[in-house]
């Protein structure tokens, strides 16, 4: 089956559809875009998604090519074209193709920005093999730029991090900062000690993850405690366990940092109960 994509107000075959070479997300990384999960053949939290794609639009004086309600219309139409029931639908949104290479950016009134939405089904996605294994993460340095809450396509440092990960034989790469953990490469950081989550507070320096709010939220109803706080990469190695979050991954256990195995070098006992609590949660307010 030939998956339909949508660009620009068109469902098109995805060997049909084209954007500009002018481009300004081709020429220079300049656009924004947003992940969110398919679980059931529904989205899991499309309004946390909206309100952050509107924010990262905003920070960059981007204005919105399509109303939230047209955008909540274009998922489900793609996921039922596609007939998705678990995987994700990448959405991004740039400043358009003013027709030539400018650094200044093109007048909003004759340039109208691009928009382009796809499908990736993913089957099992939910019951995920690595979410029993857990996952192995090595230490980098992250050199990314400073506003990293707004959601931008200048994913080449974090990308160059999931290979620096593969080449260690892990599976992915935790950031640090001025000897502090900032993110994954495409996830949010957290670690557990006790019956405390600690993760890194809200600020430019981290993406907002619509799953980190969740968890929270979730974690707090679950009476567990929850720290906002800098912690570093050794304070991670001696914890009883780490996880991370984000919508392909939903709730997923760290047992290696490093090489250093975290406890019984096994998913422990809070994060598989928090990724089950985010599932059966997430889903039920899925729209
Ligand atoms: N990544 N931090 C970074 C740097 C991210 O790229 C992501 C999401 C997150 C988690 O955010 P959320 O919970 O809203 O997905 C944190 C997406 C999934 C991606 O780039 O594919």
């Amino acid at each position: 089956m030939t998956r339909t994509v949508y660009v620009n107000g068109d469902y098109l075959p995805e060997t049909e559809a084209t954007v500009s070479i002018f481009d300004r997300g081709f020429l220079m990384a300049d656009g924004v875009y947003e992940v969110t999960s398919v679980l059931g053949g529904k989205l899991i939290d499309f309004d946390g998604h909206a309100v952050r794609l509107q924010r990262s639009l905003d920070e960059l004086e981007m204005r919105s090519p399509i109303s939230k309600e047209d955008l909540l219309e274009v998922h489900r139409e793609l996921l039922r074209v596609n007939e998705i029931d678990e995987g994700m639908i990448y959405l991004q949104i740039t400043r358009g193709a003013p027709g030539d290479r400018d650094f200044v950016f093109p007048d909003p009134e004759t340039t109208t920005p691009t928009i382009v939405l796809f499908t990736q089904n993913k089957p099992g996605l939910a019951n995920s093999p690595a979410a029993q294994k857990g996952m192995k993460v090595i230490s980098i340095d992250d050199i990314r730029w400073g506003r990293r809450d707004i959601k931008t396509v200048q994913l080449l440092y974090p990308s160059m991090g999931k290979m620096m990960a593969k080449k260690a034989g892990a599976d992915d790469a935790w950031m640090i900062e001025d000897g502090y953990v900032t993110e994954g490469t495409s996830n949010n950081a957290y670690i557990v000690k006790g019956n405390k989550i600690i993760t890194r507070a809200l600020s430019n320096d981290i993406l907002h993850g619509i799953t980190r709010a969740a968890v929270l939220r979730f974690a707090q109803e679950a009476q567990m405690e929850v720290e906002e706080r800098n912690f570093t990469i050794d304070e991670a190695k001696k914890a009883d366990e780490a996880f991370i979050t984000s919508a392909s991954t939903f709730v997923m256990p760290v047992v290696e940092i490093d090489g250093v195995a975290l406890g019984e070098g096994v998913p422990g006992r809070v994060a598989p109960r928090l990724r089950e609590i985010y599932l059966e949660e997430s889903l039920k307010a899925a729209v």
